[in-house]
């Protein structure tokens, strides 16, 4: 008898390749991500593996998130989350700049550093280079017993399951799930939000798997809208706040696998030298899921429409047909609280980049240059 497969067909389990896969497995990660943080009436945060005590956290000034590549954009989501939940001042930085500039680490200084494989050189770097300073180290990595989860004073694992890819798909998320539940946890802990906020937000992270399944569904439209993209050489993300940060990972799924030339934008810092790329037919990708911010945000789309772009919003599901007058394609993301959009938003961005690469035939999973972990510095 021929068994016709093989261990990575198999592995594969159904999907063409694995980043697909690990886009679907998202909405496991982040209910892996949350169990048994959560506490059973739903009312408030256990990170119960964090040996950190109270009053070190009633001691805390200031906050560095450290990180490389996708691990370093769920940073800047922490930053806006840690800032606007607890007030405490958080700057993020790329490992490989973190050292360089002689940060100001001080022994009321956090540093959290975030590694999908817990073995980036960079980052492992900055966090020595943390520790001898007298910062206290918090990992947030998906690999149990890395060097970075050795090496940390506390780890949270993001339970998202191995993953394959070059691209980082169900990591960045898992992340910001772990992003959300310690700033939720420290909240707490300094009593910086009324009760009934953290309620809401709680139920907000339980309402997220089911709503990422929401967009999983729609990936057709986004195969398509993915097959006009991958005729352009080039294209813009823009977005304000949270979707800013958003914006910076869509285009460097993009990079990474389409080979697609992309830079991401603060919408409101186009004018002031970028506007002058935007041409007729450049497509760009325009996230407005901030109802605080919207106005603003679209007007830098009538900015760019204005010089014949080619726009895509995304949305949040009931704003989609007042934007869709103003734009040329519009995907809604199902409603969510205005801090936890990145957890839906960046999902569809990962779908278009997949299907890019795919239609422009790419090999999806092992993009030229790039590897999954980098060990060197
Ligand atoms: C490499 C990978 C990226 C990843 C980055 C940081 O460049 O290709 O996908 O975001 O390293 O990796 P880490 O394991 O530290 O999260």
């Amino acid at each position: 008898v021929h068994v016709d497969w093989d261990i990575v067909t198999a592995e594969k389990a159904g999907f063409d390749h694995f980043m697909l896969k690990e886009i679907y497995e998202q909405p496991k990660a982040y209910r892996d991500t949350m169990r048994g943080r959560i506490s059973d009436d739903g009312k408030s945060v256990q990170l119960k593996e964090l040996s950190m005590s109270e009053d070190y956290i009633k001691s805390l000034r200031k906050v560095h998130i450290v990180a490389c590549g996708t691990a370093y954009h769920t940073g800047l989501v922490g930053k806006s989350v840690i800032e606007s939940l607890v007030r405490i001042p958080v700057e993020t930085d790329v490992a490989s700049e973190y050292r360089y500039r002689s940060p100001i680490i001080t022994p009321d200084t956090l540093v959290i550093v975030v590694s999908q494989s817990g073995e980036t050189a960079d980052t492992l770097a900055a966090l020595r280079e943390a520790r001898s300073k007298g910062a206290r180290v918090l990992a947030i990595t998906n690999v149990v017993g890395s060097s970075v989860a050795r090496e940390a004073d506390d780890v949270i694992i993001t339970w998202a399951g191995p993953e394959i890819a070059v691209a980082s798909t169900k990591a960045y998320t898992s992340q910001l799930i772990a992003f959300y539940l310690f700033s939720l946890h420290l909240a707490e802990v300094l009593g910086s939000q009324e009760r009934a906020a953290v309620e809401e937000l709680i139920a907000g992270l339980h309402a997220l798997p089911e709503q990422v399944e929401q967009i999983l569904e729609q990936a057709p439209v986004l195969k398509q809208i993915a097959e006009f993209i991958s005729h352009h050489k080039s294209l813009f993300f823009i977005g304000r706040g949270v979707d800013y940060a958003v914006a910076q990972e869509g285009s460097l799924k993009l990079k990474e696998i389409s080979y697609i030339h992309s830079e991401a934008y603060a919408a409101g810092e186009l004018k002031h030298g970028t506007l002058a790329l935007v041409e007729e037919g450049v497509p760009v990708i325009a996230l407005v899921t901030q109802e605080a911010l919207y106005e603003k945000t679209m007007s830098n789309i009538k900015e760019v429409k204005a010089r014949g772009a080619h726009v895509l919003a995304i949305a949040n599901s009931g704003s989609e047909q007042e934007i869709a007058k103003s734009v040329d394609e519009t995907f809604a993301i199902p409603r969510t609280l205005p801090l936890l959009t990145p957890a839906l938003a960046v999902v569809p961005l990962q779908l278009l980049s997949y299907y890019a690469s795919l239609a422009l035939g790419h090999d999806v999973d092992k993009p030229r240059n790039l590897a999954k972990s980098v060990t060197v510095e």
